[in-house]
């Protein structure tokens, strides 16, 4: 029976770290959850500051964050960490590069990414929602686990919008492969971003494994091969980063230019866009009144129908959700950069190769920033205008802001309000999911529901 009655008073929270923890410590915790090594005090200050091998700092004062990613772009570029981490699957693609050879890719990235052509991709989005509307459908009594069929459903939608009808391309392959390589590569990042020095044992260094050599040379048969065909129906995003090149300088990417960034896509964007949408249903089955509102509003503009591009505007308390949603799981729960200078931030002193991170979780649960941080409050975006704009990171900002960020509102707005016009959703007993973040915020055990028609 599913039970209504077991929510406690706040959503799944992890209970962030009370003691100072020594080195081994520190790795051990980040190991297990790197959440778990973030300080309690860094939702009540502006700025700690530490050492665990290499000297770091996190930041939670938004004048200095926006100083950071905004204003002081080239003095912070990405952590060395995170690049070298997922250079093999993704290679020197937009999200890796800096400097010159990061601008132009950003430039010819950008229009593939406009709203004209964002909005043109949703029949793709919305036949998915149906798909997993089908899916949960046939699941009967039998619970389901939301983090799986979301993971599903963008994944066909990101499949869909890179090689869509491509047949060389075996999505099995390519998803398993992909799944594989970040979920290696989160375990490493956590020990080499606090510095871990050589002699603590860590997993096997990554590599670039069979798996993704294969992934990378069918991505790049689908490429060569679209290349020399005549374009039919709505252009999907390979075929628009096909036809793009840099407004500045003409040039236009290579086959391997072309697969690292549709790779980016596939890696950047897809457990993302899951990750929203499952911490979105389980607090959907955490406040059932919040999701009668929901499901009344998914009413009130599909009348039956499944959502597509021309709703998107008017279902404003799902966006609100999937806001708060971001908030409370943001599923790049940390950003890191790497100081190429000395500097200044909040009175501390930054010194050249210093970690600079902004604990995105803990900067949303900020006690200065937001009331009542712990609380599951989708009205709070009623009125957007209140809320500071470096409180609230999910997609990250200054130049290098997620690219695909409108692409995933419209994409998580379109598959909730779909399927909550259709099913009610509620919690199984014992079956609460663990924040947990590795490379993204999960929820670990998955998000199990039971699912009735509505
Ligand atoms: C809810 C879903 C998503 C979340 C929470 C998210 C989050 C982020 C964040 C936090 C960053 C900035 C990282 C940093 O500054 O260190 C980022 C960058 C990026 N994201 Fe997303 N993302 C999402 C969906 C997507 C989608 C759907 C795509 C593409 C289809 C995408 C492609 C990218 C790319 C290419 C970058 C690098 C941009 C650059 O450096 O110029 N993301 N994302």
């Amino acid at each position: 029976m599913p039970d209504t009655t077991l929510s406690p008073r706040l959503p799944v929270r992890v209970p962030l770290e009370t003691k100072k923890l020594g080195i081994l410590q520190s790795l051990q915790a980040a190991q297990a959850n790197i959440i778990g090594i973030i300080p309690e005090a860094a939702t009540q200050l502006p700025i700690i500051s530490g050492r665990t091998a290499k000297r770091w700092h996190m930041l939670m004062e938004p004048r200095a964050i926006r100083e950071v990613l905004m204003e002081k772009l080239d003095q912070y570029p990405k952590s060395v960490v995170t690049k070298n981490l997922l250079k093999p699957a993704i290679g020197e693609s937009l999200f890796i590069a800096e400097g010159a050879h990061w601008r132009w890719q950003r430039r010819t990235v950008a229009p593939v990414f406009s709203h004209r052509n964002v909005q043109a991709l949703s029949p793709i989005m919305t036949r998915a929602a149906d798909r997993s509307a089908e899916r949960i459908a046939a699941a009967g009594k039998r619970a389901v686990n939301m983090l799986d069929e979301m993971v599903g459903a963008t994944f066909d939608v990101i499949a869909d919008v890179t090689f869509s009808g491509d047949a060389s391309f075996d999505r099995r392959n390519i998803h398993h492969a992909i799944d594989e390589y970040i979920s290696a590569a989160g375990k490493i990042s956590i020990l080499d971003v606090l510095g871990a020095p050589d002699w603590v044992p860590r997993p096997s260094r990554l590599r670039s494994g069979q798996a993704m050599r294969e992934a990378k040379a069918q991505a790049d048969r689908a490429i060569e091969a679209r290349a020399t065909e005549d374009a039919t129906g709505t252009p999907d995003l390979l075929d628009l980063l096909l036809a793009g090149e840099d407004p500045k300088s003409g040039r236009k990417m290579t086959t391997a230019e072309l697969r690292d960034n549709l790779m980016t896509f596939i890696v950047a964007g897809h457990e993302t866009t899951a990750l929203t949408l499952a911490w979105s249903f389980y607090l959907l089955a955490f406040d059932p009144a919040v999701q009668d509102r929901a499901r009344e509003e998914a009413n009130a503009v599909l009348k039956g129908r499944s959502a597509s591009r021309t709703d998107v505007e008017r279902l404003t308390f799902i966006r609100n959700i999937i806001d708060e949603a971001l908030r409370l799981y943001p599923p790049g729960g940390m950003i890191s950069r790497t100081a190429m200078t000395t500097d200044q931030l909040c009175g501390h002193e930054i010194l050249p190769d210093d970690t600079v991170m902004i604990p995105i979780y803990a900067l949303h649960r900020h006690a200065a920033l937001w009331e009542k941080p712990d609380a599951f409050l989708p009205d709070r975006w009623d009125d957007r205008e209140s809320i500071d704009r470096y409180a609230y990171l999910p997609f990250g900002d200054g130049p290098r802001i997620c690219i695909g960020a409108s692409f995933a509102r419209q994409e998580a707005i379109i598959i909730l309000a779909t399927l909550i016009s259709r099913f009610r959703f509620s919690a199984i007993k014992g079956r609460q999911p663990k924040p947990v973040m590795i490379l993204t915020l999960r929820p670990e055990g998955g998000v199990w529901l039971q699912a009735e028609p509505a």
